[in-house]
């Protein structure tokens, strides 16, 4: 029996390096050593982006966006399902039949909801039910192992919960799957030493131009002790081995400025080749490839879903 592999990401703004090193290159590595050994699936979880983007042209260019980023950093559309969570509404469905399963205070614990609730922001119901949407793109293909970043761990366990409750229930017919975090990228940290983040406004854009990397690296805080910057060094141990760092932050010990430029340099010239990549994938490109994706996508969770709804007693 293949493997199955599936990630997500939501289209709800650019990506930028933590998004890259955090799920899309764990994602690309291990495609590229698993290619004849598993299936893999690639989504954009747009459903998930409404919980948080009320701009119907930002949402819409999110979407485009997202799936000319995965296409630029080297997933090849014919040997990866590559869709869109609202091209397949069983996704929605299948949400809804794992939101029957949990109770509402363990979904009111989820960091998700929790988090905006304790900043005082409006959360909405959609936002409440995230955890149960996401454990349907998870479900719905049989998935083994679903490469994330620590932020999404808990999701996992939720997910995994869902199948305890419906699996009690109905018998074994949905499948447990794991997350893979990687220790080294787990957590990638932004410009001013926490977590990058949207919301923190602490990134640096993947597909940024020269500029837009000047100014978040040259924005990247350094205290004033030390010789090394650590939130310089932190993220320049994404573009180079610890040997080359060893050499360059030795002989510019104390020189902040240099170390930025370095830095620089090697994020433009790792982007570099994605960069013109990107720019060659019109907006037919992606149509076609999104339609090819959901149509894939749809053979594997139909026969799912048809399986949970038999079980459940809708199948009449
Ligand atoms: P999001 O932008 O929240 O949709 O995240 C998309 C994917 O990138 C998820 O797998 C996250 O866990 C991962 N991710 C986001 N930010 C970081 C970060 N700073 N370090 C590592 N992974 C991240
Ligand atoms: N919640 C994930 C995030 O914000 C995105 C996502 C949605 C996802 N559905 C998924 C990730 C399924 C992995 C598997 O990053």
């Amino acid at each position: 029996m293949k493997q199955t592999i599936l990630t997500g990401l939501q289209s709800s703004g650019d990506l930028h390096i933590g998004n890259y090193f955090g799920a899309m290159k764990p994602f690309l590595d291990l495609y590229n050593d698993k290619k004849d050994s598993a299936n893999f699936y690639l989504m954009v979880a747009d459903y998930h982006a409404l919980t948080s983007v009320r701009d119907r042209e930002a949402l819409k260019a999110s979407i485009y966006n997202t799936v000319r980023d995965y296409l630029a950093v080297g997933v090849d559309p014919e040997q990866v399902t590559l869709f869109r969570q609202s091209d397949n509404p069983d996704h929605t469905e299948m949400g809804w039949v794992l939101n029957c399963m949990v109770t509402v205070p363990f979904l009111m614990l989820a960091h998700s909801y929790k988090d905006k609730v304790a900043k005082g922001l409006e959360a909405n119901a959609g936002l409440f039910t995230y955890p149960m949407l996401m454990a349907a793109d998870i479900l719905l293909y049989g998935t083994d192992l679903v490469p994330v970043g620590e932020d999404q761990r808990q999701h996992l366990e939720y997910t995994r919960e869902a199948v305890a409750k419906f699996n009690n229930a109905y018998g074994e017919v949905l499948k447990e799957p794991k997350e893979l975090i990687l220790e080294a990228v787990g957590v990638v940290p932004g410009t001013d030493g926490a977590k990058m983040s949207k919301s923190y406004k602490n990134t640096i854009p993947l597909f940024g131009s020269r500029e837009d990397i000047q100014k978040a690296v040259m924005s990247i805080v350094t205290d004033s002790t030390g010789d090394r910057p650590e939130n310089v060094y932190a993220i320049h141990k994404l573009f180079r081995t610890e040997a080359e760092l060893e050499t360059l932050y030795t002989e510019n010990a104390g020189k902040y400025k240099n170390l930025k430029e370095a830095l620089i340099e090697d994020i433009d010239a790792f982007i570099e080749p994605m960069r013109a990549k990107r720019a060659a994938i019109s907006d037919d490109d992606v149509k076609g490839v999104l339609a090819e994706g959901a149509r894939k996508a749809k053979l594997v969770s139909n026969d799912m879903l048809g399986r949970v709804r038999d079980v459940i007693g809708i199948t009449i």
